[in-house]
């Protein structure tokens, strides 16, 4: 933990982002958090193995971004940082790339901070997605991220805690809306699509946290990307999107519930 927590944590209730660093081995949870992650791996085993693959899917994800020439990252909701970070893989490609992180947990904002101190080209805004204006203000006052470029918009497993009443299409939409063509949009979402009853139970206790997670269909996951261009494979269990070798695909990929897909905004002919 960094020296100095934020004071506005709450240590009575597990919270997304510590019960996620649990899962990926990280040493940034409270008891509270570990007792729920012990609760879900009990129940299925899967979810943490999702956990695992939702991280190797982004790290994927950014280096095709990386190769088709993307420089700059928006990466909300970033989480507590682990060993392959962002901006560690974004930057190791190209020393250049600028990489905004933005998370609504204070302690993933706090140790990102401490993490990030003295890398110039990394940012840290604590926001909420269903906030997306906000977010795009403080983005652009950092200076970190030129909007009239393309840059790459990472949204990995925060989409599923944006309730439908919160309007999750509609925050999409602004953050399209604000890149520029050539921009690339990447997404991981939990769903229900080909889950055991025992997944969907335990994707129930996130109730328990302040981020209760919605789970959604392929369909609904591909409308996120508006009319941008799917890259292939499309939207599909995440193991199956661009592995690094087939040796890499579990015999299930469902198991990992949930979807990973990447479109590209495509200049609008004429
Ligand atoms: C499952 S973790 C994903 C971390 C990282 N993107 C990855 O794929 O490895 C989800 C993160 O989203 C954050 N989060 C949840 N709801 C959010 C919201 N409304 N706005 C911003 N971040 C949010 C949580 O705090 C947590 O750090």
């Amino acid at each position: 933990m960094p020296d100095a927590l934020p004071t506005e944590i709450d240590l009575t209730r597990p919270s997304a982002a510590r019960v996620y660093d649990y899962f990926l081995g990280g040493a940034h949870n409270f008891e509270v958090d570990r007792q729920l992650a012990e609760q879900i791996a009990s129940m299925t085993p899967n979810l943490a193995a999702t956990m695992r693959s939702g991280r190797e899917f982004l790290r994927r994800a950014v280096r095709v971004l990386l190769d088709a020439g993307i420089d700059q990252f928006l990466d909300i909701g970033s989480g507590i940082p682990t060993v392959g970070n962002v901006h560690e893989v974004a930057q190791a490609a190209n020393p250049k790339a600028r990489v905004v992180y933005v998370d609504i947990d204070p302690v993933a904002v706090a140790h990102s901070r401490e993490l990030l101190a003295g890398n110039d080209l990394t940012g840290v805004i604590h926001a909420d997605l269903r906030e997306p204006e906000r977010i795009l203000t403080e983005t652009r006052r950092l200076g970190l991220i030129d909007f009239s470029r393309p840059m790459g918009i990472l949204l990995a497993g925060v989409v599923h805690f944006v309730p439908d009443p919160d309007g999750p299409e509609e925050i999409l939409s602004t953050l399209r809306a604000a890149a520029a063509p050539g921009s690339f949009l990447v997404i991981s979402h939990s769903t229900f699509e080909d889950q055991p009853q025992e997944m969907l139970d335990a994707q129930r206790l996130s109730a328990r946290t302040a981020t209760e997670i919605t789970l959604r269909s392929r369909a609904q996951v591909t409308g996120f990307f508006g009319d941008w261009t799917v890259l292939e494979p499309g939207v599909v269990h995440m193991p199956l999107w661009r592995p690094d070798s087939p040796a890499d695909v579990d015999e299930h990929p469902e198991r990992f519930g949930a979807f990973g897909g990447v479109a590209r905004y495509d200049q609008p002919a004429g």
